[in-house]
């Protein structure tokens, strides 16, 4: 019986990869750079199976184009680089990697929080500039999180367990929108689930977390920072274009809110032009909140077993369309 031909996007943990490789002809794409569309497209058109990153655009054209397409299995627990809907169509399953990344990235957003409530990079970047003179009174004074108000956008597994964090550690009332109550946040955090525009008002923390679809699409704009507090700290682990970066810039230049920190933009990498990288009060990482290699390896494990058991026809650990299932593609 041949191996089913698979290509992998990107080198991805052994936890994962190896196993890939034992069940399948895998092609991996070498590259610290994700292949080209094109090369994708012309990969697809052969494979079983893909192994993909968010880099990858998955969309209706390719998926139109790979008649033996059994699985897409994305490295990532968003999905938005996937065109579901016309996968769902062509009865081809896709995985995603939930819950193993909830308490890195959670931590990575308590990370940014602190960090830019603190001017921590601020004060670093004034080190490596010879700037730091002396201890000063006045000097990179910043804003407390304890008995704070947090407010989550979307509270899912990731905005919940930020929640927790910053509720049990720092003692934070907890505000939250999303289109479905949470019980478990009102139940162990008391979180109150209120309209954006008071959320946006009442917090001194504002925390994206919801998915990124045409509706929260520049969600945070100019108007939503203008309702914040001036002392508002934002942070974003979720995708870039849930903010309108030069709205932002303006916020943070302005003083309209504290200050930002981001994990995520848009597009990825910033270019290196990119006037919020002029700010001393915008802290940007490159997309790392999931970075653990306890995170990393439980991602690749599961994007592998999505993979095979997407091949072998058998529904996904985890799977992002169920609804599949009847008209699913067979061998
Ligand atoms: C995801 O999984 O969607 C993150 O953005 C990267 O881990």
């Amino acid at each position: 019986m041949p191996k089913p031909k698979v290509f992998v996007t990107r080198i991805i943990p052994d936890a994962g990869l190896e196993k890939v490789k034992f069940h399948c002809d895998a092609e991996i794409w070498p590259d610290l750079m994700p292949p080209p569309y094109s090369v994708l497209l012309e990969k697809a058109a052969g494979a079983e199976g893909l192994l993909t990153t968010l880099n990858d655009r998955i969309d209706a054209d390719l998926l139109g184009c790979s008649p033996r397409l059994r699985v897409v299995s994305n490295f990532a627990v968003g999905f938005n680089n996937i065109d579901v809907e016309a996968a769902t169509k062509l009865g081809i399953p896709v995985g995603n990697t939930p819950d193993v990344l909830t308490d890195a990235t959670a931590d990575f957003a308590f990370c940014l929080m602190i960090a830019a409530a603190r001017r921590l990079i601020e004060g670093e970047r004034a080190i490596h500039a010879s700037k730091w003179r002396t201890w000063e009174p006045m000097g990179y004074i910043g804003v407390d999180l304890i008995g704070k108000t947090l407010g989550i956008v979307g509270m899912g597994r990731i905005g919940f367990a930020l929640a927790k964090r910053c509720h049990l550690g720092w003692g934070m009332r907890v505000v939250y929108t999303d289109v479905h109550a949470n019980a478990a946040a009102e139940k162990e955090l008391g979180a109150e689930r209120v309209d954006l525009d008071v959320l946006l008002a009442e917090s001194d923390f504002v925390s994206a977390h919801t998915n990124l679809t045409e509706e929260t699409r520049g969600l945070f704009n100019a108007e939503a920072f203008r309702k914040m507090k001036r002392t508002a700290v934002f942070v974003n682990t979720a995708r870039g274009p849930l903010l309108v970066e030069k709205d932002l810039y303006e916020a943070l230049r302005t003083g309209e809110i504290f200050a930002a920190g981001l994990d995520v933009t848009d597009p990825e990498p910033m270019a290196p032009d990119n006037p919020l990288l002029s700010l001393p009060n915008a802290v940007i990482a490159p997309h790392i909140a999931s970075a653990t290699t306890r995170t990393r390896n439980a991602m690749a494990e599961i994007a592998a077993d999505n993979l095979l058991t997407g091949l072998d026809g058998r529904p996904l650990r985890c799977f992002v369309n169920p609804e599949v299932e009847p008209q699913r593609r067979k061998v």
